[in-house]
């Protein structure tokens, strides 16, 4: 099935139309600077722009930087505030005329790498890690995925993970790649003490650098960046919404 799948994210919304069996993109990618205030009129209509630029027709899928419980939006950790408790499936529904599934943007990536990039074919607990503004977590066993891990907020030195090492934080505190590698290595033993998985895969902007601090990171789990790269919110978000949809 052929489907528009987008991924929301704090600087870019993008788009493109998705092969939902094969993960392949049928179309370019199409991408609208982040609207700020990213208010949810706002998201709405940088939504309606990108199924109007690629003329489309038919379910879409969206992955999206909060805690998700059924199309509802539950948390504003880098988003407009003002986003709680607003019904964003319904929204996207209203602006585009389409019928709209959305998921957290991690659990997207996560779906695409699993089905179709470096978690392909592997079982056990595998752990997706996207590294951006913020710090998105998927986690799947034996292929399964357990939505909403929400893993970028676990506490460390008193706060959000995600507010010791994000890229945004790495950026902001013009953090080399050794020391920034240093600190996420400790939130990765954090989470493996926790969950012990096989398989850590990082995604989000980092993957991309990942030879300039793979050195730093030590775990029992294979650590392994997304082979989809900056692809994989948008695949993933579109086989949400075939899946969702039979
Ligand atoms: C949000 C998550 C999101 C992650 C990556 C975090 O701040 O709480 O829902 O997956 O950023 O975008």
């Amino acid at each position: 099935m052929n489907v528009l799948g987008i991924d929301i994210g704090g600087s870019g919304i993008k788009g493109a139309i998705v092969n939902t069996e094969t993960g392949e993109l049928l179309s370019e990618r199409h991408r609208f600077p982040t609207p700020k205030p990213s208010t949810p009129r706002a998201i709405a209509e940088t939504i309606s722009m990108l199924s109007s630029h690629f003329s489309y027709t038919g379910i879409i899928g969206c992955g999206f930087p909060a805690l998700i419980k059924n199309g509802f939006i539950k948390t504003a950790a880098n988003i407009h505030q003002s986003w709680i408790e607003v019904d964003a499936a319904r929204l996207f529904k209203e602006a585009t005329s389409q019928n709209v599934f959305i998921l957290n943007d991690a659990d997207a990536a996560g779906l695409a790498e699993v089905q179709f990039g470096a978690g392909k074919g592997k079982m056990g607990t595998i752990i997706l890690i996207t590294v951006g503004t913020g710090i998105g977590t998927a986690l799947f066993t034996q292929g399964k995925l357990l939505p909403n891990t929400e893993l970028g907020h676990i506490k460390m030195y008193g706060k959000s993970a995600e507010k010791y090492c994000s890229d945004l934080v790495r950026e902001k505190k013009d953090l080399s790649w050794m020391d920034w590698g240093k600190r996420f290595n400790e939130y990765l033993n954090y989470i493996e003490f926790l969950f012990s998985p096989e398989l850590f895969i990082i995604g989000g902007g980092v993957s991309k650098k990942f030879d300039l601090y793979s050195q730093f990171l030590h775990c029992e789990a294979e650590i392994v960046p997304a082979s989809l790269r900056n692809q994989a919110g948008i695949i993933g978000a579109a086989r949400f919404a075939a899946i969702s949809q039979d």
